[in-house]
């Protein structure tokens, strides 16, 4: 994973470097580091492990000048995460230092071809081999930084997104990609790099996405050149676009992950924007109507995605065979492109993903595109690779979620499922007008709705404390709501590291249920719905070996209320859309778990927002 982060002008790089890498730390926060050509000419090379403010701190007393520099901020893939093993790296030559995000897979292969040369290497990273090699090509061929880099990326095999500097030549950074994602903000007589935008935002919206590949050279007071591997130049595309500050700090909030769960409502209403026309009884995904005879077609649908994603994924499924009636299948992409899935001309493989950069969802959609399917993908991060390698798709329209742990896309994930759902229900005829207008009518009230789940948030709060004793917890949820207890055992999962497991709640007499006892708490989603005798017998169930019962049920519960310990209630709406509404509880619950428990919300041990490895 990894974030990195460069700059090259006329102002002081180092601020811009550090504000960066902050912006960037969602994607690993385990060591970082700087290199900076100072004024004297001087390479200095910065480096701690822990997190970006460690590295300020560490620099107080150090010569931080200079207009160039290069930072990263690591998840460790290769070598545990220490100072040694930090970026920059620099050569062996002590003239270049370079960054990357991503791995070097026939690492071992050169780094002993390289030890063959007499080289040797202080660190246990695939990093520390790439910038020998280009430092081995560039010295040994008497090339030009440019070339070495060019000539070096061809033995490679791997995923990089790169930045490298050389001190002898302090007016320029040489630039690359393949599979890690790359952006290049373009200013007045200055660049920016950066993994996303979000570093750059702030001083251009011009920039420029690397596709696979490319190399990139940023000189001072010239303009971008982008060559290939062949040394052709390549035509730009500079695109603009539309972030908003604001949208990138806390606004007020302790943590990004109580700020994005507090702005559902308004996000949801942003992503229905323009789509959801409830007078003229129909919605409206463009990317469904302009390829509605593909769709229409499709004999079956394949869903890939990780994580949450595969949580909304799985929503989704409910969703499209319900109104659609076309048979929907859900991968995860880690295991779907490793399986020689039967997928071909005629599919449809809808792929989701927050950041469109997860690596495993990646491969699935290149895979499945190879095979001959149409790629349909469902993203918030705009311009990232889901969008760029998919036939078409639709943005959920959230803005950025920084927090780790994934809350407003999960919901954002689903109303674009259930849009996409019900334009293509209606093209179909699948669905009649009355239900159409039932749900559309339902759907609107959904971001008020909501808010007053989010009401539960002081409630919630105090049950929490009840519960930091636990090390282990289990969510029960049925139709809809399956997919919604396992993301909310997922929350918990990741930011308080309590042990939790979701189940579809008739499951439990399977096997689970041998784990109740009178510590163990089980939360149940119990909202008003088809299933909700079935679930009051589950909770019978359950009270009867003495478990911890938390419900979730819909306002006015008369019955679940009574047997349940404690009880979250919560507005009623349909079936299809509950999970909208049943999420919320469940993120806040995670969320205040955690904070008793002391835990770092925004930056759960181990864990990065990006997954750009597999
Ligand atoms: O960016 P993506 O949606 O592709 O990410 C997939 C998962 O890595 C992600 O949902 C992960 O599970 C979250 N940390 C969950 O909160």
């Amino acid at each position: 994973m990894c974030g990195i982060v460069g700059y090259i002008g006329s102002r002081d790089a180092f601020p811009i470097l550090i504000k960066g890498l902050k912006r960037l730390e969602y994607r690993g926060y385990d060591s970082a580091g700087v290199a900076l050509l100072s004024e004297s000419n001087h390479l200095n090379v910065y480096k701690v492990k822990g997190k970006v403010s460690g590295l300020e701190e560490s620099v107080q007393k150090e010569d931080i000048s200079g207009t160039i520099g290069i930072a990263h901020t690591r998840w460790a893939t290769h070598g545990e995460p220490s100072k040694i093993n930090a970026h920059p790296h620099v050569s062996a030559s002590g003239k270049l230092a370079l960054i990357h995000n991503g791995i070097i897979e026939n690492y071992n292969v050169l780094k002993e071809r390289l030890q063959q040369k007499g080289y040797s290497f202080t660190s246990s990273t695939d990093t520390e081999v790439l910038v020998q090699l280009i430092d081995y090509m560039k010295e040994s061929g008497k090339l030009d930084l440019l070339t070495a880099v060019r000539l070096a990326l061809r033995e490679v095999v791997g995923a990089y997104a790169l930045a490298i500097i050389d001190y002898t030549n302090p007016d320029e950074v040489i630039v690359a990609r393949k599979s890690s994602p790359l952006v290049i903000g373009i200013g007045e007589n200055e660049f920016f790099i950066a993994s996303d935008a979000t570093p750059i935002v702030e001083y251009t919206d011009k920039v420029v996405y690397l596709e696979d590949e490319d190399i990139a050279i940023l000189k001072r007071g010239e303009p971008l050149k982008v060559i290939d591997f062949s040394n052709e130049e390549l035509n730009l595309e500079v695109q603009t676009i539309e972030l908003n500050l604001g949208q990138l700090e806390k606004g007020g909030y302790p943590h990004f992950m109580l700020k994005e769960i507090f702005e559902q409502p308004d996000c949801l209403r942003d992503c229905m924007r323009g789509r959801l026309r409830v007078e003229e009884n129909e919605v409206i995904l463009s990317a469904v109507m302009d390829h509605k005879d593909k769709l229409l077609e499709a004999k079956r649908i394949i869903i890939v995605a990780c994580g949450t994603s595969w949580h909304a994924a799985l929503i989704g499924r409910q969703l499209i065979e319900h109104y659609c009636r076309i048979p929907v299948q859900v991968e995860y992409a880690s295991e779907f492109r490793y399986s020689n899935p039967v997928v071909g001309g005629g599919d449809i493989v809808i792929s989701i993903s927050q950041s469109g950069e997860t690596a495993d969802t990646l491969a699935a959609v290149e895979l499945a595109r190879q095979r001959g399917a149409f790629i349909y993908g469902i993203c918030n991060a705009v311009g990232s690779s889901i969008p760029r390698n998919t036939h078409t798709g639709s943005y959920i329209h959230v803005g950025p979620e920084i927090g780790v742990a994934s809350t407003k896309a999960f919901t954002g994930q689903v109303t674009v499922l259930a849009m996409l759902a019900l334009t293509l229900a209606k093209v179909k005829g699948t669905v009649k007008p009355e239900e159409l207008q039932e749900i559309l009518k339902e759907f609107e009230t959904i971001p008020e709705k909501m808010k007053k789940a989010l009401e539960t948030n002081e409630q919630i709060a105090s049950l929490s404390k009840t519960f930091t004793y636990a090390s282990n917890f289990i969510y029960l949820g049925r139709g809809y709501n399956y997919p919604v207890a396992l993301e909310g055992a997922l929350k918990l999962k990741e930011i308080s590291y309590i042990h939790a497991e979701g189940y579809p709640a008739a499951e439990m007499k399977h096997g689970p249920i041998a784990l109740i006892d009178t510590e163990m708490p089980v939360v149940v989603i119990a909202t008003h719905n088809s299933l909700y005798e079935k679930l009051l017998s589950n909770v019978q169930e359950i009270k009867a070996r003495k478990g911890k019962v938390i419900a979730l049920v819909s306002e006015g519960d008369e019955t679940i209320s009574k047997i349940a310990d404690y009880c979250i209630e919560l507005p009623k709406t349909v079936e299809a859309l509950d999970p909208l509404i049943t999420t919320i509880p469940l993120q806040l619950m995670a969320y205040h778990i955690a904070v008793c428990k002391g835990k770092d919300v925004d930056q759960p041990r181990n864990l990065a927002k990006s997954v750009t490895v597999e």
